[in-house]
């Protein structure tokens, strides 16, 4: 069904800059109608049903955020991953199709059906499915880290969106062994016991190098790191000779700011294990992209993943203060809003 011409849409918009990580990323954003617009030919319009947050969002808000993606423009929708349904078509993307897109934030959305790609749900058991940070830590942990049979694995920040992702594929590739760390009791109990995870640490109890010593008496062979600060600095004298190290987020200074997150790499120790230390971008490439989706699918039909996620009711108005309670690790895995019952 068409949105009728009387009714408005709505989209979440940067209202104004983020100064930093002591700024709420809800105070930077607010609500706004947007009138309804025909149809040009070659466009559909798309009524979303999911919304995807992650802590990149919280970055983008910046005036110059410097990363590989553009940046959020004052007064336009975030962009980010969604799923809808085409409701209208002046192309060849049926009415009805389910399709998932970055256009973001916005309870409908318009524009040409090359944006828009269709989901394959017989391999998915949901279109929800296909929001996940699967592309990064696939990439992280198997092109990056190289990942593979026998080798013990650390991951921090593995509660969350790409973490959870993480240790799961190094498990499905044959890791022997795989460490989360995340930020309560309850998260730890999770990694262990819902996502298979052979051991986790609570970092807020401060015993971070001591655990991994405990828990790897070998070393660790691999460190998937989206968290920076202390972990990283106990990462390096936990590690094995030659172990590799993918690093993909700063959490610790994307999150807390301060002096205390930037990591101290112990040079010397470094180099009497060889360490390799890869910090990466994942560009989603065509070939990133076939790479994670010829085995989601399959590792999850398999039984060998779960696909780790929280999903928040309460429509597009409630998406910024999600957005804050990602950061401040409210929720499990990736994190979804949905739009409607
Ligand atoms: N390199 C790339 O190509 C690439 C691509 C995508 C994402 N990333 C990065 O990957 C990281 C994870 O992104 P995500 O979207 O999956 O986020 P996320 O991990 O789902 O969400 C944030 C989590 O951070 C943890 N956290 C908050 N403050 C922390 C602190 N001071 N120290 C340690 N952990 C803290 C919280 O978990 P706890 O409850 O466990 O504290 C929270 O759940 C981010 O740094 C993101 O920018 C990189």
């Amino acid at each position: 069904m068409p949105s009728s011409p009387a009714a408005p849409t709505r989209d979440v918009v940067l209202a104004r800059h983020r100064p930093g990580p002591g700024t709420l990323p809800s105070s930077c954003v607010h609500l706004q109608d947007r009138p309804w617009s025909p149809l040009r030919p070659g466009q559909v319009r798309v009524r979303n049903e999911f919304l995807q947050v992650t802590a990149v969002m919280a970055d983008l808000m910046s005036e110059e955020p410097g990363l590989p993606m553009p940046a959020y423009a004052l007064h336009e929708a975030l962009w980010g991953g969604a799923v809808g349904t085409v409701t209208e078509s002046a192309a060849d993307l049926p009415v009805g199709t389910v399709v998932q897109h970055m256009k973001g934030w916005q309870e409908e959305c318009v524009d040409e059906a090359p944006v828009f790609y269709p989901i394959p749900l017989q391999y998915l058991p949901g279109r929800e499915y296909v929001l996940n940070q699967g592309v990064t830590a696939y990439h992280g942990m198997v092109d990056v880290a190289g990942v593979g049979a026998g080798d013990v694995v650390f991951v921090s920040g593995a509660a969350g969106g790409v973490g959870s992702l993480a240790g799961q594929i190094a498990k499905a590739r044959g890791a022997s062994t795989v460490i989360g760390s995340t930020g309560s009791a309850e998260k730890v109990r999770y990694l262990v016991d819902d996502l298979g995870f052979d051991a986790a640490i609570n970092y807020r109890d401060g015993r971070i190098a001591e655990e991994l010593a405990e828990l790897a008496p070998q070393g660790i062979d691999v460190f998937f790191d989206t968290v920076g600060g202390v972990q990283f600095e106990a990462a390096v004298h936990a590690a094995a000779p030659d172990a590799r190290f993918a690093l993909c987020g700063a959490l610790a200074g994307q999150v807390g700011g301060g002096t205390e997150s930037a990591p101290r790499l112990d040079i010397m120790t470094a180099i009497v294990k060889q360490l390799v230390i890869r910090p990466f971008s994942t560009l989603h490439t065509p070939e990133q992209l076939a790479a994670w989706g010829s085995h989601y699918g399959q590792w999850l039909a398999e039984g060998r993943i779960v696909f780790p996620h929280t999903i928040v009711d309460g429509g597009l108005a409630v998406a910024p203060d999600v957005l804050d309670g990602l950061l401040e690790g409210r929720y499990r895995g990736n994190v979804l809003v949905r739009l409607h019952d």
